[in-house]
């Protein structure tokens, strides 16, 4: 199956180290294969798939916080790297050494965690020239602002390929992403990666947001809008780089689903601006979410089977048609 294929034989883009700066932060995603759970266990940062090795109960049930990754059933905890089992005597006839976690594998482009399972390639070969612009925008982010996780109600390709074009903005956003007037602007292919890159077209709002530049320490910035597909999942997108939303988009078990999930990453402020920042931050995170909530309001209304039978497309979905073809060159390997 095609969301397996992807699941298991890509490296997925899922957070940024200062997400997990502390002794027990937590953060917890869906996907079709159950759940990943990113943990910083003193210091070094694991992912696991969140069940006990005991009897599988799921040690995390929020979606992030600050927890020891200590199981509430019968006390069995995950530290320093090894399984701790309260009166390992009762256990005689089993082979303790295999009580482990599930771990992912973890790789890091920069400050930005990928997890795999069984990748076929290496992170820097699947991210090609992507890598570049990944590692310059991790540097120029100094913690997260906002969390958001919910169901959409459609096939996660539907909710991608939305994603990926701009199209649907002006009909779709007109009073939140709309009002930057985005223009035309480039696509490039890195690959199975892409980005879309484009001016704000909109000069009142843009001399606004250049002007913002003064709250903030950053050493790489887009002038304008910038949208980042990571294969397979994930988006990262951005205006002037002053803060980052990161998107997942995982397939889920019901085909008429995906487990989605954006962050607020925010750029590093300069001290004496940290209430300013802190407001337009708090904006920033509202726009999103009302963007996000217009994007599941139209793509709910797509059948998952029009992703067989509606192919037209313009040339501002050719990131879309780039998704397509990279899909079929996998399901056809
Ligand atoms: S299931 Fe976790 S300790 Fe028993
Ligand atoms: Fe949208």
């Amino acid at each position: 199956m095609l969301e397996q294929r992807l699941s298991r034989r890509y490296w997925h883009l899922i957070g940024h180290r200062t997400e997990l700066l502390a002794d027990n932060d937590f953060l917890r995603l869906n996907w079709a294969d159950g759940e990943i759970v990113l943990f910083n266990d003193h210091g070094n940062i694991v992912a696991f798939d969140n069940l006990c090795p005991h009897r599988g109960t799921r040690f995390f049930v929020d979606a992030h916080g600050n927890h020891p990754a200590h199981c509430a059933y019968h006390g069995w905890r995950f530290e320093h790297g090894t399984v701790h089992i309260p009166q390992p005597q009762r256990f005689a006839p089993c082979d303790l050494a295999k009580a482990k976690l599930n771990e992912f594998r973890v790789e890091w482009c920069a400050d930005f965690m990928f997890i795999g399972v069984e990748p076929i390639m290496s992170l820097s070969e699947q991210l090609g020239e992507t890598e570049q612009v990944l590692e310059e925008i991790s540097f120029n982010i100094a913690g997260r602002h906002d969390f958001n996780q919910y169901e959409f109600e459609c096939n996660w390709r539907i909710a991608l390929e939305n994603a990926l074009e701009p199209y649907h903005i002006d009909m779709v956003h007109p009073n939140s992403l709309g009002t930057l007037r985005l223009e035309d602007g480039e696509n490039e292919f890195h690959g199975v990666n892409s980005i879309w890159r484009a001016p704000v077209g909109n000069s009142r709002v843009d001399k606004q947001l250049r002007a913002m530049n003064r709250l903030f320490n950053i050493d790489y910035r887009y002038e304008g809008y910038q949208s980042l597909y990571i294969f397979p999942f994930a988006m990262l997108s951005s205006t002037y780089g002053y803060s980052y939303s990161l998107q997942n988009f995982f397939p889920s078990t019901n085909p008429e689903r995906t487990h989605f999930t954006s962050r607020l990453l925010t750029a590093p402020v300069i001290p004496e601006r940290l209430a300013t920042a802190q407001s337009f931050f708090d904006s920033t995170a509202q726009v999103n979410r009302k963007v996000f909530d217009e994007d599941h309001q139209i793509c709910k209304r797509i059948p998952t089977r029009a992703l067989e039978t509606h192919l037209t497309l313009a040339d501002n979905e050719a990131k879309v048609r780039h998704f397509r073809e990279s899909l079929a060159a996998i399901s056809g390997r």
